[in-house]
C-alpha cells in the first residue's frame, strides 16, 4: 500500500488500532514494542487473518525502529495504562520517559510524519512528544476528544433510543475529570440535545462521559479501555491519510486560540494531509469558557510537573 502507519506500543490499544487500520485497508502497519516477540506475534496473527478479512495491508512487528522509516503517521500508545484506584495523572513520570525516547527515535527516521499521541496523561504527553520530536505544532496531536465525544454519543443514543449515526457531540478540554462536554453543540439529527432531554438527564450523561474511562477500568480491573480508544485514533489517522479534512475534537497546541497560550488541549481541529490544518474556534458561553479555562489550568499543572522530572 502507498501509506505507512507505525503504531508504537503493541498492547491493547496499539494492537487493536493496528487491526482496525489493516481491516479498513488504509495502509501498511508497523507495530513496535519493547517486549520481544509480542509485536512480531501480533503482526503475524493479523496477517493470517487478512485472507478472511479480505485486506492486503502488510503488517510488520518489530522491537526496533528501522522498519518504521518513512511513516506517514505514527500513533504512540507505548506506556503503562491505569489500574483501579489510579488516575491518568499517576502515569506521568513513567510515560513521560517512554514518550520522550520513542518520539526522539521516530523523528529521526520519519521526519515528515504526523504524530498521534494516545498515552496518558494525554495532554501532557503531547507536550513531551512535541519537544522530543522537534516537529511543528501542526504535526503533533493527541487523541482524547474523539473518544470522549464517542462515549457521549453512545450514551445519548442509548438514552433517546436512536441510531448512533444520528448523534454528534463535542467534548473539549483536557482528557481528565475536567473535560468539557458541550451539550449545546451535541445533536441528534441536527437537533441540540438541550431540546430533547431534561437538564437532569443531560447532567447524568455528562457525568457518565467524564467518568467513562474510570467506568471501564473498574470493570476490567487489569487495565483500561481499548476498543473505543483504538477506533478514535484510527478515525483521526484516516482523516489525515485520506486528506478528508474532518473536524474532530483533538488535543492540539494552542497559541492564543480560545484565549489559551502554549498548551495542548482538546478543541475542534480540521485534520488533513498536513496534520492539523485549522483550529476551529466555536462560540462559548461564559460558563463553557470558564470550564475550558479550568481544564487548561489542570493540564498546565501537569506540564509544570513535567518540567521538574
Ligand atoms: P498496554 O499495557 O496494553 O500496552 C502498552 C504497551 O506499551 C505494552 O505492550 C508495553 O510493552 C509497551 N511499551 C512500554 N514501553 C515501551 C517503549 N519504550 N517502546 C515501545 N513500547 C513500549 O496499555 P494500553 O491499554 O494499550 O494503553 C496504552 C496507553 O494509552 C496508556 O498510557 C493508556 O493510559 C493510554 N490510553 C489513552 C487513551 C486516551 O484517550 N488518550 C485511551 C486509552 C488508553
Ligand atoms: C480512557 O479514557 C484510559 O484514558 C483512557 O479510557
Amino acid at each position: 500500500m502507498d501509506k505507512k502507519v507505525t503504531v508504537v506500543g503493541a498492547g491493547n490499544v496499539g494492537a487493536t488500532a493496528a487491526q482496525r487500520l489493516a481491516e479498513k485497508d488504509l495502509c501498511d502497519v508497523v507495530l513496535v514494542d519493547i517486549v520481544e516477540g509480542v509485536p512480531q506475534g501480533k503482526a503475524l496473527d493479523l496477517t493470517e487473518a487478512a485472507p478472511i478479512e479480505k485486506h492486503d495491508a502488510h503488517l510488520t512487528g518489530t522491537n526496533g525502529y528501522e522498519a518504521t522509516a518513512g511513516s506517514d503517521i505514527v500513533i504512540i500508545t507505548a506506556g503503562i495504562p491505569r489500574k483501579p484506584g489510579m488516575s491518568r495523572d499517576d502515569l506521568i513520570s513513567t510515560n513521560a520517559g517512554i514518550i520522550k525516547d520513542v518520539a526522539g527515535k521516530i523523528a529521526k527516521l520519519s521526519p515528515d510524519a504526523v504524530l498521534i499521541i494516545v498515552s496518558n496523561p494525554l495532554d501532557a504527553m503531547c507536550h513531551v512528544a512535541f519537544e522530543a520530536s522537534g516537529f511543528p505544532k501542526e504535526r503533533v496531536l493527541g487523541m482524547a476528544g474523539v473518544l470522549d465525544s464517542a462515549r457521549f454519543r453512545a450514551f445519548i443514543a442509548m438514552e433517546l433510543n436512536v441510531s448512533v449515526e444520528n448523534t454528534h457531540a463535542f467534548v473539549l478540554g483536557g482528557h481528565g475529570d475536567t473535560m468539557v462536554p458541550l451539550p449545546r453543540y451535541s445533536t441528534v439529527a441536527g437537533i441540540p440535545i438541550t431540546e430533547l432531554m431534561s437538564e437532569d438527564r443531560i447532567d447524568a450523561l455528562v457525568d457518565r462521559t467524564r467518568n467513562g474511562g474510570a467506568e471501564i477500568v473498574s470493570l476490567l480491573k487489569t487495565g483500561s479501555a481499548y476498543y473505543a480508544p483504538a477506533s478514535a485514533a484510527v478515525e483521526m489517522a484516516e482523516s489525515i491519510l485520506k486528506d478528508k479534512k474532518k473536524i474532530l475534537p483533538c488535543a492540539v497546541y494552542l497559541g492564543g486560540e480560545y484565549g489559551i497560550e502554549n498548551l495542548f488541549i482538546g478543541v475542534p481541529a480540521k485534520l488533513g494531509a498536513k496534520g492539523v490544518e485549522d483550529i476551529v474556534e466555536i462560540q462559548l458561553t461564559d460558563a463553557e469558557q470558564t470550564a475550558l479555562n479550568h481544564s487548561a489550568d489542570s493540564v498546565r499543572e501537569l506540564v509544570e510537573i513535567l518540567a521538574k522530572l
